[in-house]
């Protein structure tokens, strides 16, 4: 096969040059509409469903901002069965929620009210045994107070929620996800085990309660029985999941191809008609200091948070005839998605930053496959819950042909295979194999050793190389 022995040829270079960490390789992504910023900034349409969790089962796979699709029986493909599956590894992105405090227009910009009622997050501790391990849920009701000088009414005045907040909505989307895996893991492979076995399955959230909010549902949906359940967590000063762990090494990569006089830059000045429309409904000045003006971030999450759960677009709380139309939400659905394909595939840099910036749980990743490789890791399952800080570096890394904004649920899946004695490797995404760039090409059961010196040429091998480069050394 050609295409792997151009990948070994790669990696041999890289791997010469291990010596000089770190030797990632770029290759560009194919072309996609979205890699275009013409497209982004003078196109028409929405690149995707962005105003319902629910995709026809005809479309299923195409983006769905609200609920993007997943491992589920009726698009699985199944494996030719002289494969054995050893072990799955999954990384998703959180299910819908609340805007965070910080994309919500400020100073009483916002109009609509968002009611958590009977919705808010639920925080408490527990023991397993003893008086300590008799409690109850309890449940966060957010309010602001006429009494409380210091009250900053971020938009949502008199709102019960606590942003970010996972929304009932989400809550349901992350029982079906659950749902949807135990269907093929579960029931339709056989894989895993009828009851939770914790001494071989584990699930993951970080710092962000989110992820618990949607750990909640999708592990009740997989295992009704459970009446509650320990999550792994790192510490926030070094979690490798979200990630939250430091390295300047990564952040100035990516500082240097979003600085003045890249595309990065450019982009931002062409997209001044876009900003001048935004900022009329919201009132923002473009010289604020809240993010609004360094990418469409904000106004992106303001936007599709909103059509996401059913609520109409925004207009300016002093004149109710300038408002955000669906044609200019949707130019903020295409710049956001150009910013993502660029930060983490088309910059020639952006492969570098996307395995130094996510290097730490990608070095996770690989000591869990060499372990089953070896025969010392006895775990079948790890689930990771996640963000889109998380998924896109990931994604990044792989170099998937094309990039975008993964939205809310993306999930990606590792599957590892024996067959006499080899081992491969199938990524899946959206539920189905994940299409690179690399000489790879498609992820559907690249031999195990080839994934893995793809893998260091990202990483390093011990995790030494990577914890240089983090530092400057
Ligand atoms: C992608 O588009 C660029 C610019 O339009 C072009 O130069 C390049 O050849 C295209 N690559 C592929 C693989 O089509
Ligand atoms: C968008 O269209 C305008 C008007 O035709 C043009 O001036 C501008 O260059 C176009 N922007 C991009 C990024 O192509
Ligand atoms: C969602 O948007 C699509 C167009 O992108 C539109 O056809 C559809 O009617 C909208 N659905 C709802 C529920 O608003
Ligand atoms: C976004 O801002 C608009 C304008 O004030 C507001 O009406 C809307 O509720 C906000 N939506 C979200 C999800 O923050
Ligand atoms: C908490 O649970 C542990 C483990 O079951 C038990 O050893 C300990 O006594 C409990 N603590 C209290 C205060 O009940
Ligand atoms: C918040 O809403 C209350 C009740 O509707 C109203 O009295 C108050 O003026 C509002 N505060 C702000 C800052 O808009
Ligand atoms: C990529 O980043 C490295 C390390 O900072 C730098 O030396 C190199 O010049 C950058 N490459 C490009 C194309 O910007
Ligand atoms: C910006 O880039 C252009 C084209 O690459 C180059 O000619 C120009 O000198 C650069 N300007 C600055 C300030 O770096
Ligand atoms: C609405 O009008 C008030 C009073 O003039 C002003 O302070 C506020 O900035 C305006 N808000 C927007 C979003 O234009
Ligand atoms: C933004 O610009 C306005 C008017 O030009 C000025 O009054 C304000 O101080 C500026 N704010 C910041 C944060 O620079
Ligand atoms: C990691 O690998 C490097 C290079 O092979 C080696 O110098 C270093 O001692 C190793 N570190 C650990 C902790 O094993």
């Amino acid at each position: 096969m050609p295409i792997l022995s151009n990948l070994v040829l790669a990696v041999s270079v890289a791997g010469s040059a291990l010596a000089a960490f770190p030797s990632v390789v770029h290759y560009p992504p194919l072309n996609s509409t979205l890699d275009d910023l013409t497209f982004a900034i003078n196109g028409t349409g929405a690149p995707g469903i962005f105003n319902s969790s629910v995709t026809p089962d005809a479309e299923y796979g195409t983006y769905n901002w609200c609920n993007m699709p997943h491992v589920r029986t009726k698009e699985y493909k199944t494996v030719d069965l002289s494969y054995k599956l050893e072990y799955v590894e999954l990384i998703h992105r959180h299910h819908k929620r609340t805007p965070y405090a910080s994309n919500i227009f400020p100073n009483g910009a916002e109009n609509i009210l968002w009611n958590c009622d009977g919705e808010g997050p639920l925080t408490y501790g527990k023991n397993s045994t003893g008086p300590g391990s008799d409690v109850i849920p309890i449940q966060w009701n957010a309010f602001t107070s006429p009494s409380n000088p210091f009250t900053t009414i971020q938009g949502f005045n008199g709102s019960n929620c606590q942003f970010p907040q996972i929304s009932a909505d989400g809550i349901a989307d992350s029982w079906t996800h659950g749902f949807d895996l135990a269907s093929v893991y579960k029931d339709q492979l056989g894989f895993l085990p009828k009851e939770l076995d914790p001494s071989r399955m584990h699930y993951r959230v970080t710092n962000n309660v989110i992820t618990s909010q949607v750990a909640g549902g999708l592990i009740k949906a997989m295992y009704p029985d459970l009446t509650d359940y320990q999550v792994l967590i790192q510490s926030s000063s070094f979690d490798s999941l979200e990630p939250a762990f430091s390295c300047s090494g990564a952040n100035a990569v990516n500082a240097q191809y979003q600085a003045a006089n890249t595309t990065w830059a450019q982009h931002l000045q062409l997209a001044a008609p876009v900003y001048d429309k935004l900022d009329a409904v919201s009132g923002i000045p473009r010289n604020d200091t809240g993010g609004w003006h360094v990418s469409f971030d904000h106004y992106y999450d303001n936007l599709s948070a909103k059509q996401c759960h059913g609520f109409p677009l925004p207009c300016n709380v002093n004149n109710t005839d300038v408002c955000v139309d669906q044609e200019l939400a949707n130019t903020v659905y295409r710049l956001g998605n150009w910013e993502y394909a660029y930060n983490f595939r088309l910059a020639q840099n952006s492969t570098l930053y996307s395995a130094t910036h996510y290097g730490a749980w990608i070095l996770e990743l690989k000591a869990h496959l060499e372990g089953k490789v070896a025969g010392t890791n006895q775990d079948i399952y790890r689930h990771n819950i996640a963000h889109d800080g998380s998924v896109a570096p990931l994604m990044g890394a792989l170099q998937i042909a094309n990039g975008y904004w993964p939205g809310m649920g993306t999930e990606v899946v590792f599957e590892l295979y024996s067959k006499s004695g080899s081992y491969f490797v199938r990524v899946l995404i959206g539920g189905q194999p994940m299409q690179t760039s690399t000489p790879m090409g498609t992820l559907d059961l690249v031999d195990y050793n080839t994934f893995h010196a793809y893998l260091e040429s990202l990483v390093g091998t011990n995790g030494t190389e990577l914890f240089n480069f983090c530092n400057g050394h």
